[in-house]
């Protein structure tokens, strides 16, 4: 028996094209959380797929439980014991809530459980452990990503695992549900589980990680580290690389800017509860609440996916009924992106430039209709560079891109149109320190060109870094207004006292 249950030796991957890895080693021993972070496109979800069977290591050697071991498919990892939720969903979606939770026993033959009665038994006191309570016998498509989430973290946490591996579980999931989370974590540790946890929220690996391994470019950076031996700026420096600079960015006044867009008194089918905003040009607005607040239902109605009922919208001034996020974008210039990056974001299928190429379509066609390749590229060049968007070139797919990687393209999307007035939903979630500062960034130069723009974030400090003022959503309502005079303290104070109210 080795004091370890899992060690990484030397481990290289190579994609065609790609070095994902070089020479990564790690060690984690029984009943540890081991954290490893770093930037979008470091290496950890890969270091994931190879030690969860997704992908062999062109290179190196993984050893569980002191013996050496190849892990060539996700069905081995299972019988080693290694439970895995990955950073992109993996649920069936013909399967209940049930299904789904058993699926891994069924089909690895580990139980032959089919019986329909026993697998809802079983479902309902997996999710028990992590705080959620759905109907064994529901199916999956309704329920919103945070609830898939925990259904998948119930699924892993419940297989009796040695080894368990979670790639950012809460990066959409709400603060109440990655509290319970947490816990579980630490409950599981408790229990000699030893865990690998993925997250860009560097306070969460400061509460519940014993070591910390830093990747960066696909090679480690020094030694795993104690947690205690670091604090968040030590380890942002040695994920990035150089000391970090957090930006600050200046108060501003628009009472004498033109109100750009403006609800009165909007109401829905769904939201019964009539909301009412103005945004001014050159503005950014926060919109702060948990997820779930219903902020994404609101922006939906705003640009046309969802009918409103009642209410008026104007849009500089001139009252319209927006029927299709078509018309949003072509007649009123209104770009919404999305939280859904997967789903509603991008043709994963396609490379880069053609994800760019489909949208800025205006901008590279000629007078006769023919697309200019040379055109579509240079303008991906472009936003490849602004992005610091971290591919080989612009002609991968996007499919094969880290997380991060992907928002950036989501967010190129949206400047390609152009708009006078965009609406961003979660930018930064799944995106690194660093990044997360390029991209507020670039927010807020666009801003300062005179672009108005919505940002719905469940993080409140990025909104107090960057919002000129934010309204409060809770339970699908708006309980407040707040000038934001960036300060995190006073802040949050008002922001928790409007939730409350
Ligand atoms: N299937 C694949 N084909 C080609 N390249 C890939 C593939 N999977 C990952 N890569 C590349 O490997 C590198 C590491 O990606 P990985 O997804 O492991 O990063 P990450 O650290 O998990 O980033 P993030 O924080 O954004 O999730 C990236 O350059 C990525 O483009
Ligand atoms: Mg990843």
């Amino acid at each position: 028996m080795s004091e370890y249950i899992l060690e990484l030796e030397s481990i290289t991957k190579i994609f065609p094209g790609v070095k994902a890895l070089d020479d990564v080693s790690f060690k984690i021993k029984k009943g540890e959380i081991h954290a490893l972070v770093g930037e979008n496109g470091a290496g950890k979800s890969t270091l994931i797929n190879i030690i969860s069977g997704v992908f062999e290591p062109t290179k190196g050697q993984v050893k569980v439980d002191g013996r050496p071991e190849k892990i060539t498919n996700p069905g081995k990892a299972f019988d080693l014991g290694i439970g895995v939720v990955h950073q992109e969903r993996n649920l069936i979606d013909t399967f209940n809530v049930a299904e789904n939770i058993c699926f891994m026993d069924v089909s690895t033959g580990k139980s032959k459980l089919i019986d329909k009665e026993a697998m809802k038994q079983k479902a309902v006191k997996d999710m028990e452990r992590v705080g959620l309570d759905l109907d064994p016998g529901q199916g999956i498509e309704e329920l919103t990503s945070g609830k898939k989430q925990m259904l998948e973290i119930a699924r892993a946490m419940c297989m009796d695992s040695k080894v368990l591996l979670l790639d950012e579980p809460t990066a959409s999931i709400s603060l109440t549900e990655a509290d319970q989370l947490l816990k579980t974590v630490k409950q599981l540790r408790e229990e000699g589980v030893s865990i690998i946890y993925i997250s860009h929220k560097l306070e969460e690996i400061f509460e519940i990680a014993d070591s910390i391994t830093v990747i960066r470019d696909g090679k480690n950076v020094g030694q795993t580290l104690p947690a205690s031996s670091l604090d968040k700026d030590k380890l942002i420096e040695l994920m990035v690389g150089r000391k970090h600079v957090i930006e600050t960015y200046a108060n501003r006044e628009f009472e004498s800017a033109p109100v750009v867009l403006e609800a009165d008194e909007i109401s829905s089918k769904k939201n019964t509860i009539p909301k009412s905003f103005y945004l001014k040009k050159g503005e950014i607005l926060g919109w702060y609440g948990l997820v779930g607040a219903g902020r994404t239902e609101f922006a939906r109605e705003i640009i046309g996916i969802d009918p409103v009922r009642k209410g008026t919208l104007k849009v500089k001034g001139q009252e319209v009924k927006i029927g299709s996020y078509e018309e949003a974008f072509q007649k009123y210039k209104i770009c919404y992106i999305s939280e859904n990056r997967k789903e509603e974001g991008l043709f994963l299928q396609h490379s880069i430039t053609d994800n760019i190429g489909i949208i800025a379509l205006k901008e590279i066609c000629s007078r006769g209709g023919f697309i200019s390749y040379k055109k579509q590229d240079e303008i991906t060049e472009k936003y490849k560079k602004s992005l610091s968007i971290k591919a080989k070139d612009i002609f991968v797919e996007t499919a094969s891109l880290s997380g991060g990687n992907q928002q950036k393209i989501c967010i190129a999307k949206g400047l390609c149109v152009n708009p006078e007035i965009m609406i961003i939903d979660e930018p930064t979630v799944g995106i690194d320190v660093n990044t997360k500062g390029e991209i507020h960034s670039l927010i807020y130069e666009l801003s300062n060109q005179g672009i108005s723009v919505i940002v719905i974030s469940s993080d409140m400090g990025e909104l107090v870094q960057l919002a000129d003022r934010i309204i409060v959503f809770k339970d699908h309502e708006i309980k407040g207004e707040l000038e934001n005079n960036k300060d995190y303290g006073s802040m949050s104070t008002k922001v928790m006292g409007s939730i409350l109210l």
